[in-house]
Parts: structure tokens; C-alpha cells; sequence
């Protein structure tokens, strides 16, 4: 059964432990009364770095939820002061790690050859990573969407073989769209999906762009996760704000779920 991911991008809110505890007492309240979250879909909490246990600790009583980091190192060990290792966070329980989303490229400089390091440590240390990839709104409104993503995969690929590509995670993200008031249109988001298939395709081989999973990110909420049917093809979505909420985050995992419930075992391509 292909798995679906709702992940929560907590970024740098819910900064104290007390947060955190509570959101996941109420997430475990309600999680059973919301009736699409079922099997098949994973709901996956980046908390902040200390905060992974409590995270953890609620996945090994339910299976549906597990524990993603926000940032890795590049390296696997070292003198790299202030930096994690991918092998901490197995340690700590983590199971997926978010690289290269816009915020980081932003505030910590990194390039994409930063990106392609972080994906092959965490897949050494056996977490899945799930990496971002997105125009910014002037490459959007030059048109360049295609020519934008192509090259952050090209960049992110150089290393990279058929097998390791197949067990991460990509996230179409636009970078406009992160902390904006509206997601891209449904076609908008198709086409960057059969884009990244085509570039994994054409990278790899076709059996590798039906193994790996494509979400979408950007200002999803209950109000407008529900265009992304069965149709668009993605295989789950990246909520930031509209996660802060455990009852708004759970709605938009079974919105999801509903309208995507028949094609588990499917892709449209
Ligand atoms: P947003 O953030 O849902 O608040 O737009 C998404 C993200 O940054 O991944």
C-alpha cells in the first residue's frame, strides 16, 4: 500500500516543551474520532530539536504518527560545532528529516549542494528525507517554474542512484506560496508533479518515478487541501501554520485521506 504523509512544519513555533506535550495529548484524543485517518496515512511532526522524544515516544504507541526533523548535518561526525548528526537523530527516534526548504536556504545560506550532502547522510543513517524544491515568485512570474525545479534536481541528483532517490521524499514547494494566503491552482500543482516524475524518469528510469513520493507544500489548509484530489496525483502535503492546530492539522489529514481514498494503490501519471 503506498503510503501517504501529512507532515507538520512547526518551524520555530510551539518553543516550549509544555507545547508540545499538549499538542500531542490532543492530537492522541482526537486522532480515532477523525474516521479517514486510517492506515495508509502518516502524520509527521517536526517539533523543535529538544522536543523529538515526546514526538517519539507518541509514535511507538501509534503507529500513524512519526517524528521528523527540521535540519541535519552534512557530515556524519565530527568538529562541526552546533550541527546534528543524522545518526543522533536515529538515536532520538526521528524518522524523517526536511532539507533544503526555502526558510533554510534563506536564514542558513545553504545551496543545493548543502541539500544533496544532507540527503546522503540521512540516508546512511536510515532516515527518510524529504526535500524541498520550489521557484521563487520572480522566477514564477518570469515563467521559469520548469527551468527552476530541473536545476535544484539536477543539483540534488548529481550523486544520487536509483535506489536512494526512490526512498526520499519530494516536496513541490513554491517558495511564494510558503506563508501566503493561497496555494498554487490544482493544474499548477499537477503539472510540477508529472514534471518531477518526467525528471526522475528521465534521470532514472520510470519504475523509480512511480516509487517515489511527490507531496505538495505551501499554505495548506482545511479550506483548500481538498483540491488536491486523487487526480493531482501527490502522494500527501507540508502544512506550516495551519499544523499549529491539532484539530485544523487533523481535518486536513482526513480531508486529504477522503479524497484520496482510492488511490492507495495507484498513480495517475
Ligand atoms: P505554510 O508553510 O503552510 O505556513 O505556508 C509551509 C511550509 O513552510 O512548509
Amino acid at each position: 500500500m503506498r503510503e501517504r504523509l501529512i507532515i507538520a512544519n512547526f518551524k520555530m513555533n510551539m518553543v516550549r516543551r509544555s507545547d508540545i506535550v499538549a499538542y500531542c495529548n490532543t492530537l492522541r484524543a482526537h486522532i480515532d474520532s477523525v474516521p479517514d485517518v486510517k492506515r495508509g496515512v502518516t502524520l509527521v511532526l517536526c517539533p523543535s530539536a529538544p522536543h523529538y522524544d515526546v514526538v517519539a515516544r507518541l509514535s511507538h504507541t501509534d503507529a500513524r504518527i512519526a517524528c521528523g526533523a527540521q535540519d541535519v548535518a552534512c557530515h556524519m561526525r565530527g568538529a562541526h560545532t552546533g550541527q546534528v548528526s543524522p545518526l543522533t537523530l536515529a538515536d532520538a527516534g526521528v524518522r524523517y528529516v526536511l532539507v533544503g526548504h526555502s526558510e533554510q536556504r534563506r536564514d542558513d545560506h545553504k545551496r543545493m549542494a548543502d541539500v544533496a550532502a544532507q540527503v546522503a547522510v540521512a540516508l546512511r543513517a536510515d532516515i527518510t528525507p524529504v526535500i524541498f524544491i520550489g521557484e521563487t515568485a520572480q522566477e514564477h512570474a518570469q515563467g521559469k517554474m520548469r527551468a527552476s525545479l530541473a536545476a535544484q534536481f539536477d543539483a540534488v541528483t548529481a550523486a544520487l542512484d536509483a535506489r536512494d532517490a526512490q526512498r526520499c521524499v519530494w516536496v513541490y514547494e513554491p517558495v511564494w506560496a510558503v506563508g501566503a494566503q493561497q496555494p498554487p491552482a490544482a493544474e499548477d500543482v499537477m503539472a510540477a508533479r508529472i514534471l518531477l516524475q518526467k525528471l526522475l524518469t528521465m534521470r532514472y528510469d520510470a519504475a523509480t518515478a512511480h516509487a517515489a513520493r511527490i507531496l505538495y507544500g505551501g499554505s495548506v489548509t482545511p479550506e483548500t487541501v481538498g483540491r488536491f484530489t486523487r487526480d493531482v496525483g501527490i502522494d500527501g502535503v507540508v502544512v506550516g501554520r495551519k499544523a499549529l492546530v491539532p484539530r485544523a492539522f487533523l481535518q486536513i489529514a482526513a480531508t486529504f485521506a477522503h479524497h484520496n481514498a482510492h488511490g492507495m494503490m495507484e498513480k495517475t501519471t
